[in-house]
Formats: structure tokens, C-alpha cells, sequence
């Protein structure tokens, strides 16, 4: 298994880039067939930004028509540990009310950042709010919230890589991996 040495860090590789690019192809076809009309996709930055950048083509190759708008939540400050507590950072611009949402986040894990951004926008008026993660972390839920699309089930593990980080470092590998030596 590849592993790539990132200044100090040793990075072994989870999911490569040709096995993710593969799923997210699965991913939009599964979208293409779901019942998503006047379709307002909503990556929830900072983490799913890579993830978000190739879904949206993956999802135009199917078909699917659709805008995008952005909304920055917090939760994680910079440390490994979640705070527990969700904050925008910077709100959608889009009116999104009786339309098609679809949240697009990089990990499900204790759901609190999904089910916030779903509250907001449910309260907001839209018509659905569907949710797609490239990663579902299972045994750390504090919510009910089951993604409607996922990528992979991911190990128990703080990964880095394809957008996600550890403390703002690591974003720019093309794979999703962790780090061995943190
Ligand atoms: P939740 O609110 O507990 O579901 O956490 C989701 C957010 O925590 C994700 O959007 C990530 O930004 C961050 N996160 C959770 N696990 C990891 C990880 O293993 N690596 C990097 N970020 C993570
Ligand atoms: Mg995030």
C-alpha cells in the first residue's frame, strides 16, 4: 500500500484516487435517478471542497441540471477533537426555499454539522433536503441523521486528504489517507 511521506508525516492511503473517482461516478447516477428538480447543491465548506469540485462534474456528466451555493460551517476549530457546537461562518446567498437542496459534506461522524445545515435549510422552507458525504464514520452519532447518499464507510480513524485536514494541513492530497506518525 502506498504511503507517502509529507514532511515528518508518513500518510498511508484509505481510498486512492482512481477508487474514489469511481464511486462518486456511481454516486451521481444514483442522484441522476432520484426525483432532485430546481436542484440547489450546497457543499459545506471548508472540508468538502474537493470532494464537492468533482462530484458537481460527475453530476452534470449524468445529466443532472442544477446551481451551487456554498455555506461554511465550523465545528472542528482547528483540533481533532469536535466541539460539539456548529457555527456559520458564511451563509448561503441562494433563497432556498420549495426547492431540491442537496447538502454535500466529507465526513458523517457525530452528524451534529449535517443535522444543523438540514435544520437550517428545512426551516428555510426547501422543498427536500437530501445530504450526500463521501465518508460515513460509523459509532459516533449523537443524531438520528443517515446520509442519503454515501461514498465509503470509513474506518474509526481522524483521515486527511481530499479536502479534509489536520489543522489546515494536508488538504491537497488527491487520496484520502491517515496520518501514521500525528
Ligand atoms: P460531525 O459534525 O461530528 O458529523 O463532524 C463532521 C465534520 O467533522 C466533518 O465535516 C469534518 O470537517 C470533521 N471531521 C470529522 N472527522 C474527521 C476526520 O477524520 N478528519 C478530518 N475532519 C473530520
Ligand atoms: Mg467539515
Amino acid at each position: 500500500m502506498k504511503t507517502d511521506k509529507m514532511n515528518a508525516h508518513s500518510i498511508r492511503v484509505l481510498f486512492d484516487e482512481k477508487t474514489i473517482a469511481a464511486r462518486i461516478s456511481e454516486i451521481s447516477q444514483e442522484m441522476a435517478g432520484a426525483d432532485l428538480d430546481d436542484l440547489l447543491v450546497i457543499p459545506i465548506l471548508k472540508g468538502s471542497f474537493v470532494f464537492a469540485a468533482d462530484l458537481l462534474r460527475a453530476m452534470h456528466r449524468a445529466g443532472l441540471v442544477l446551481e451551487v451555493d456554498f455555506l461554511s460551517l465550523s465545528s472542528y476549530r482547528a483540533a481533532t477533537i469536535s466541539s460539539g457546537q456548529v457555527e456559520i461562518v458564511r451563509d448561503v446567498e441562494s433563497d432556498v426555499s420549495g426547492r431540491s437542496v442537496v447538502l454535500v459534506d466529507d465526513i458523517l461522524e457525530s452528524g451534529r454539522t449535517l443535522a444543523f445545515a438540514k435544520d437550517l435549510m428545512a426551516a428555510r422552507g426547501a422543498k427536500t433536503v437530501s445530504t450526500c458525504v463521501l465518508l460515513n464514520k460509523p459509532g459516533k452519532l449523537a443524531t438520528e441523521l443517515a446520509a442519503d447518499f454515501v461514498g465509503f464507510e470509513c474506518p474509526d480513524l481522524f483521515v486527511v486528504g481530499y479536502g479534509m485536514d489536520m489543522a489546515h494541513s494536508f488538504r491537497e492530497l488527491p487520496y484520502v489517507g491517515v496520518v501514521e506518525n500525528p
